[in-house]
């Protein structure tokens, strides 16, 4: 397959991207020890999900400063152009930047979209931003989170989302921050179906009302959310490789992607954390047309249907979508 296939990325964490080298070089800087969070070959080590949140969290903690994200910014869209990215929408999150404080977080957001725009400029890749609250931190920051984007919507900031432990609390306590942020005008996502089974996914869809999914694969354990989720052409955000590295699946052959995008779902393809689970976009797309025999034709019609759903302006998207034809 060629490596020059144009990709659309719709999930990826700004700081689950990082780069180990750029976090051990800051840690070194500021004098954090975090030798505990990186194995005998410098990547991540986890050993699950949820020590995998707790490194996260680790390795972002020396991220402190504007400086530092549009650093973080700049090397993460130099590896997804890498890759053969065009556009991709990053998870954001007000409490790493500037904990939750609207004025903080908007010099934090002044850096990121200048580095974008330094990037798109020298690698002709576009970045928008999808504010993103941490469900384990609860619905009280998440409505802080939630102003923080609302006073920033326009421009690079563009949605608004919902990460972190899925087995914490329930979508509905966090429909106050969803209405707020679709009242701004922001596009909207949660994470479901990942670590939660279907009924998680109905949640979100029914008290968050959600255009699009992240990850939402254990949909298929529901056939009939599956239809529902077909017919009302909410799409999912999917990241097989993450769902792999961390024991979802054993394999990419046994992942649901297929059967999804089978059974009518608009399914799309992401990397989620690329360094932490040893993939980018180019893997994926490699892993996948093992696993599945999928030609260039149909990446190409996944990348449209991620174009369909980016949330962007028209212009924005007319751009990707002619650079797909
Ligand atoms: N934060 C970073 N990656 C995540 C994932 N895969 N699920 C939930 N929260 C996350
Ligand atoms: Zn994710």
């Amino acid at each position: 397959m060629s490596a020059e296939l144009p990709k659309v990325e719709l999930h990826l964490h700004l700081e689950g991207a990082a780069p180990p080298a750029l976090i051990r070089d800051l840690a070194r800087r500021k004098h954090v020890d975090l030798s505990g969070i990186f194995d005998a070959r410098g990547g991540y080590a986890f050993r699950d999900f949820w020590h995998f949140l707790g490194v996260y969290e680790a390795a972002t903690s020396v991220l402190t400063t504007p400086e530092d994200y549009a650093r973080l910014t700049r090397a993460v869209l130099e590896e997804s152009a890498a890759s053969g990215v065009i556009y991709t929408e990053a998870f954001l999150s007000p409490d790493f930047c500037g904990g939750r404080d609207v004025s903080a977080w908007r010099d934090y957001v002044a850096a990121m979209a200048e580095a974008a725009a330094a990037a798109q400029r020298d690698c002709g890749i576009t970045l928008r931003g999808v504010v993103t609250a941490i469900r384990h931190f609860g619905p009280e920051k998440a409505r802080e989170t939630a102003q923080c984007a609302a006073e920033t919507m326009g421009g690079f900031i563009t949605g608004f989302g919902l990460a972190g432990d899925e087995r914490k609390g329930e979508p509905k306590d966090f429909a106050w921050s969803f209405d707020l942020a679709r009242e701004a005008g922001l596009g909207l996502t949660a994470h479901a179906g990942e670590w939660a089974g279907p009924d998680s996914v109905r949640d979100a869809i029914r008290d968050l009302a959600v255009a699009r999914i992240g990850h939402g694969v254990r949909a298929i354990e529901d056939l009939a959310l599956v239809d529902e989720i077909a017919e009302a052409g909410i799409v999912l955000e999917v990241c097989p490789g993450s769902n792999v590295a961390l024991g979802l699946y054993p394999s990419f052959r046994a992942h649901p992607i297929a059967d999804l995008d089978r059974r009518g779902v608009k399914v799309t393809v992401s990397t989620d954390d690329p360094p932490f689970f040893h993939t980018t976009m180019r893997c994926e797309y490699e892993a996948l047309a093992e696993a599945f025999d999928w030609d260039e034709g149909q990446f190409l019609r996944l990348a449209r249907t991620a174009a369909d759903a980016a949330f962007c302006d028209a212009e924005t998207r007319a751009e990707i979508l002619k650079k797909l034809a």
